[in-house]
């Protein structure tokens, strides 16, 4: 059969008639149908036409990719170890980096061995392992309600039941985990990002660290911590992962994406030495290991530079960043929008007014304002809780522009608030 759609080969006219008639949709998967992939992008496409301010993007800012420092990585260490390098490597990653991951956490006070290391293709990967490693379809997942869409999507495909723990200003309500984990005794996991959630901003408190602990002491649960802005942090206080607190019953997700490139898609997972090996099988069975290249290359980088004195300086700037969003609401948005102040990471969240639908505004401030932001719908598995809620980004965008696309939004939130069913 001929399948190679748009083909122009002699069989052209029977690969026409196979497109015309043939409905290839009907060969996805149910997960894959059900994974709303395209929702998200549909918003990501509004929010890139030309003049658009765009506040909606997550990345990191471009600005800090160490460009020339991972050349000369490059150099030094395709020269010095190039036949290992680009050679097939083991599954759990290249050990110099792991021990470094390793001896990150120990600084932390977390005793973390090599062992319990497996480097994965970003964090996100390590979701998908943890997805196929755990969940059969219909088991129960507590996740945070809002949540990381790119975590949603990717457990998705798993076909969970998923519960949504709301988050409050200080991290998860503890109080809703512990009835969450009472009202569904089957489930196995929690997926949180303890700090600076994506997409509130949240970092948990110390007591919804412990809350989180104690809730879930002696359960045979894991919590799963999706860890990338750990380290983005603007009152210089240290990272520390939910892994102080829970020891093995967290797995933790951690990320070089935001610290130094994401392009580069190396990432970590930290599990207890019996469930380390089976994050090396998903590997095995899925890209057999995270690029050496790429993970020799970010080593020799850690080797030869302060990356400390690297993540100041995201930080200082990102601290510059928020502070002019945060700035701009103050001077621009109703005072009915409330928003989160977050002390790290990329995001800011807004809530509106219940009755205001964050989709109808947002279509209409790309149309009519050029502003941009991420409607909060799609950060929540029931797809009705975000509705009045939006994410909104400042690491990439430059004070000045900050200002003007807030000022955008203002106007926009405004005529929405006279008029809740504006278009
Ligand atoms: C909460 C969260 N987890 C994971 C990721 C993915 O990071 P990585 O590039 O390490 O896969 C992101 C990226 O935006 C994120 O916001």
């Amino acid at each position: 059969m001929v399948l190679e759609l748009g083909s122009a080969s002699a069989t052209g006219i029977v690969t026409f008639w196979t497109y015309l008639m043939f409905d290839y949709k009907s060969l996805l998967t149910n997960r894959v149908r059900q994974s709303g992939a395209a929702q998200v992008s549909s918003i990501f496409k509004a929010a890139d036409r030309p003049g658009v301010i765009s506040l909606s993007g997550g990345l990191p800012n471009p600005k800090f990719f160490p460009i020339d420092k991972l050349i000369a990585a490059t150099e030094k260490v395709m020269r010095a170890d190039g036949h290992n390098i680009l050679q097939y490597g083991g599954s759990e990653g290249y050990l110099p980096l792991r021990k470094w991951v390793a001896e990150r956490y120990c600084k932390q006070g977390v005793e973390v061995v090599p062992e319990m290391v497996v480097m994965t293709s970003g964090s996100l990967q390590g979701m998908d392992i943890t997805g196929r490693t755990f969940i059969e379809p219909g088991d129960t997942v507590l996740i945070e309600a809002p949540a990381f869409v790119g975590a949603i999507q990717t457990l998705l495909i798993y076909q969970p039941r998923f519960v949504g723990v709301p988050v409050a200003a200080d991290g998860v309500d503890v109080q809703a985990l512990g009835r969450a984990i009472s009202e569904n005794p089957g489930a196995k996991l929690f997926e949180a990002c303890p700090s600076f959630q994506n997409p509130s901003g949240v970092l948990y408190s110390q007591a919804a660290r412990d809350g989180v602990a104690a809730v879930v002491r002696d359960l045979a649960i894991l919590v799963v911590e999706d860890d990338p802005y750990a380290e983005l942090r603007f009152d210089g206080s240290q990272p520390v992962s939910l892994r102080r607190e829970l020891g093995d019953q967290c797995i933790t997700l951690g990320s070089f994406s935001k610290i130094v490139s994401p392009g580069m898609r190396v990432g970590w997972t930290v599990a207890s030495r019996a469930l380390a090996p089976y994050y090396a099988l998903g590997k095995q069975t899925t890209d057999s290991h995270a690029s050496n290249f790429a993970q020799a290359v970010i080593w020799q980088f850690l080797m030869d530079n302060d990356i400390d004195a690297h993540i100041a300086g995201i930080n200082a700037t990102y601290k510059i960043q928020r502070d002019a969003m945060i700035t701009a609401i103050a001077k621009y948005f109703p005072p009915e929008v409330k928003t989160t102040v977050p002390l790290g990471g990329m995001f800011i969240w807004a809530t509106m007014p219940d009755d205001l639908d964050a989709m109808k505004m947002f279509h209409d401030a790309v149309d009519h304002d050029l502003v941009a932001v991420v409607p909060g719908g799609p950060f929540y598995t029931d797809g009705k809780r975000g509705n009045h809620q939006f994410r909104m980004s400042y690491s990439t965008v430059e004070p000045d522009v900050i200002e003007e696309g807030i000022r955008r939004l203002g106007r926009a939130l405004a005529r929405h608030l006279d008029a809740p069913s504006a278009s």
